[in-house]
């Protein structure tokens, strides 16, 4: 007898811890599904610039680089897989280009290249361009630039090196070579180089293409193919636009070099 209240007891209490158990599991769901439908939501981040909420992070990745002028038309275009490299049109704007050529016009000194030995820089009969160096960061026009390669190619800005402003007089040319360094002096002060993004700052009449000897794959199908010049069509040849911009990797994602990313900047003629 005492047995049988015994259990009964225990089954009154296993009952009500059930049906708290429930209803504390209905209630879950109920929250569940009030969160679900957007009708109440957890008090998280709720001032105004919540920086968890995604539609405010893209905002602030659109405004950032901004930049001087209206772009064109953007998009992009998969230029080869061997090297890895990319065309962005219409990366710069008019004004960008033309505020880059100012900038650099009064301080334009022949170019040198990195000795392979030393790791200093050496004049050179391979790189026939004048160029100088912007800081990083030197003014609001640059960082926004600096920012927008930060965005595109997915390497943080401080990573990047200062811009460099290169022009080439009709005939001048960069011989075939590699971004990435050889030496010990630069890959132990600053570490290996990744990644070059070019940007063509003005249209040309004839050459000046940038070219990719080592390239794998079917160089003649190109849109542009017919546009390029004799030298041209010894490699996978981009023609300069104003505006656009070529990325493109000197390592291999997983972080060897990549030989396929020879390139050079072919000799350009006026017609
Ligand atoms: C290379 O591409 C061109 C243009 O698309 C095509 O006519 C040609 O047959 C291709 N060559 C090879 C070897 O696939």
């Amino acid at each position: 007898m005492a047995k049988v209240r015994h259990s009964r007891l225990q089954a009154r209490k296993w009952s009500t811890v059930t049906l708290v158990l429930s209803m504390l599991f209905m209630l879950s769901v109920v929250l569940l599904m009030l969160l679900g439908l957007g009708i109440f939501s957890l008090p998280i981040n709720n001032d105004d610039s919540a920086p968890n909420d995604l539609t405010s992070y893209r905002r602030m990745a659109s405004e950032r680089g901004k930049g001087l002028g209206k772009r064109g038309e953007q998009w992009t275009e998969v230029l080869s897989w061997e090297p890895r490299a990319f065309i962005y049109h219409n990366f710069l704007s008019k004004e960008e280009c033309e505020y880059l050529i100012n900038l650099a016009k009064p301080h334009m000194v022949k170019s040198t290249v990195v000795d392979s030995k030393t790791g200093k820089s050496k004049d050179s009969r391979v790189r026939t361009s004048s160029g100088m160096f912007l800081r990083r960061g030197q003014d609001k026009i640059i960082r926004d630039i600096e920012n927008r390669i930060a965005d595109y190619s997915f390497i943080p800005v401080e990573h990047g090196e200062g811009l460099q402003v290169l022009h080439y007089e009709v005939g001048q040319k960069y011989d075939a070579h590699f971004d990435y360094f050889l030496d010990e002096f630069n890959t132990k002060n600053g570490g290996q180089r990744m990644a070059t993004m070019l940007m063509y700052l003005s249209d040309v009449e004839e050459g000046g293409e940038t070219i990719f000897p080592a390239a794998k794959g079917n160089i003649s199908a190109v849109p542009w193919w017919n546009e390029l010049s004799e030298c041209g069509k010894q490699g996978l040849a981009v023609k300069p636009k104003m505006g656009d911009a070529l990325l493109f990797w000197s390592m291999r994602p997983d972080a060897t070099l990549d030989p396929s990313s020879l390139h050079g900047l072919l000799p350009f003629f006026s017609l």
